[in-house]
């Protein structure tokens, strides 16, 4: 008799056969031992979560509305959460858009799924960055995207040599299906794509035919400099996909994010989403909807901001203090968000040197998991909103250690 394992994987499906674990959720369960300093995660610093806010939020809404927040809700999502997005977006992003351009999501992963199933055939084209969030490439991977990899510098991804690929696929007569980039403080890099690049990016959109997928969780969680317009504000001609979430400038608890499109392309976004969950939480809607509402969001961004340039500080201070100078060590000044990327010298592979590092007890993601096709062996990214100020002086100095012993 065949033992019920075997049996279920010759049930599987190619698709199921395509999906990977992501190396950083396992690496994460590796650091929850005592002392040992992460800069692995990317998450929000949970001090700040504003739990007594929304006590009163909660009550607020079973109270008025608890009977409709705790049923089904529809697809496209709560009217009054979407008006709120679309004047906010609006007023502050110059995006021109109605209520019918947005759908809400549980999360901007939700999104980049989404567009990966209205978008990709297995093996169809996209271009990614080297490196990209990793949580973007597993979704494109799970829909079998032939990817693409375009560097990206202290500029951002590099759009000349998106141009050269498009020009590539326009000889043999065939479509990249979208451009995936994270233009403010790249998760994982920090780095934030210039105007120019954001201009040529779209221009190129329009040449060739391609969309490009936005994905903002970042945007509002600037510390310093010129907020440098988003490309769903900057596009008037439906070709920009723009992701954006509440997990980073609130908490990512409830699962809630929007996307804003193209009116021609939101019935399919939305029929994909259905066969998914139906809806996003409609008590979760609710309940952020009254947060916005109630006008807390803003003041509570400020505070995140204020706390995470601190730590943003504290990290780029202490990289400078213990980090061996002349060693060939590079890293980037990221201008908001929560990650900042090292170059170590070239012949490091900084997976090798992880469980090193571990003995040490200091943890970081290696790179080459943020690129899909493993290059970056020597760099890593360090998140800085989550560790103590304490633990970010002693975790670098603990990483410096390592890279003077390893020199
Ligand atoms: C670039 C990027 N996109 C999407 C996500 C997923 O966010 P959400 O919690 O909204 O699903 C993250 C989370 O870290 C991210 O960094």
């Amino acid at each position: 008799m065949k033992n019920i394992a075997n049996i279920l994987s010759e049930l599987l499906s190619s698709t199921s056969k395509a999906l990977v674990r992501s190396e950083i959720r396992e690496l994460l369960k590796l650091t929850r031992q005592p002392g040992l300093i992460s800069f692995a995660g990317g998450l929000p610093y949970p001090g700040l979560f504003p739990t007594e806010e929304m006590k009163d939020v909660v009550n607020t809404v079973l109270e008025r509305e608890g009977k409709m927040a705790l049923q089904y809700g529809p697809t496209e999502g709560d009217s009054r959460l979407i008006d709120f997005l679309v004047k906010w977006m609006k007023e502050d992003e110059g995006a021109e858009i109605d209520k019918e351009n947005i759908l809400v999501v549980s999360g901007s992963q939700q999104a980049l799924d989404l567009i990966g199933k209205i978008f990709i055939d297995p093996g169809d084209p996209i271009i990614v960055g080297l490196p990209s969030y990793l949580g973007g490439l597993q979704a494109f991977k799970s829909y079998r995207a032939n990817m693409r990899g375009v560097p990206v510098d202290k500029q951002g991804m590099n759009v000349d040599l998106v141009e050269d690929i498009l020009k590539e696929y326009g000889r043999k007569g065939e479509k990249i299906k979208f451009i995936y980039v994270v233009p403010d403080f790249q998760n994982p890099s920090g780095v934030t794509m210039t105007l120019e690049r954001r201009e040529k990016l779209l221009e190129l959109c329009y040449e060739y035919g391609t969309v490009v997928v936005e994905d903002s969780p970042y945007r509002d969680l600037r510390f310093e400099g010129l907020s440098i317009p988003m490309l769903g504000a900057m596009d008037k001609r439906g070709y920009a996909f723009s992701l954006h979430t509440f997990s980073k400038i609130l908490f990512p608890g409830l699962r809630m994010g929007w996307i804003i499109a193209n009116k021609a392309i939101m019935d399919k976004l939305i029929m994909a989403k259905q066969p998914a969950d139906l809806c996003s939480s409609p008590f979760a809607q609710s309940v952020i909807y009254e947060f916005c509402r109630r006008g807390l969001l803003k003041p509570h961004i400020k505070k995140i901001i204020n706390l995470y340039r601190k730590k943003r500080d504290l990290m780029l201070g202490a990289l400078e203090k213990y980090m061996p100078k002349d060693a060939d060590i590079d890293w980037t000044h990221p201008e908001g968000g929560l990650f900042l990327w090292v170059t170590l010298p070239k012949k490091f592979d900084a997976e090798a040197l992880l469980p090193k590092a571990i003995e040490k007890k200091v943890v970081y993601v290696i790179g080459s998991a943020f690129h899909f096709d493993r290059s970056g062996k020597n760099t890593i990214r360090l998140n800085f909103s989550f560790p103590s100020e304490e633990q970010i002086d002693e975790g670098i100095k603990r990483l410096a250690d390592l890279v003077k012993e390893e020199l």
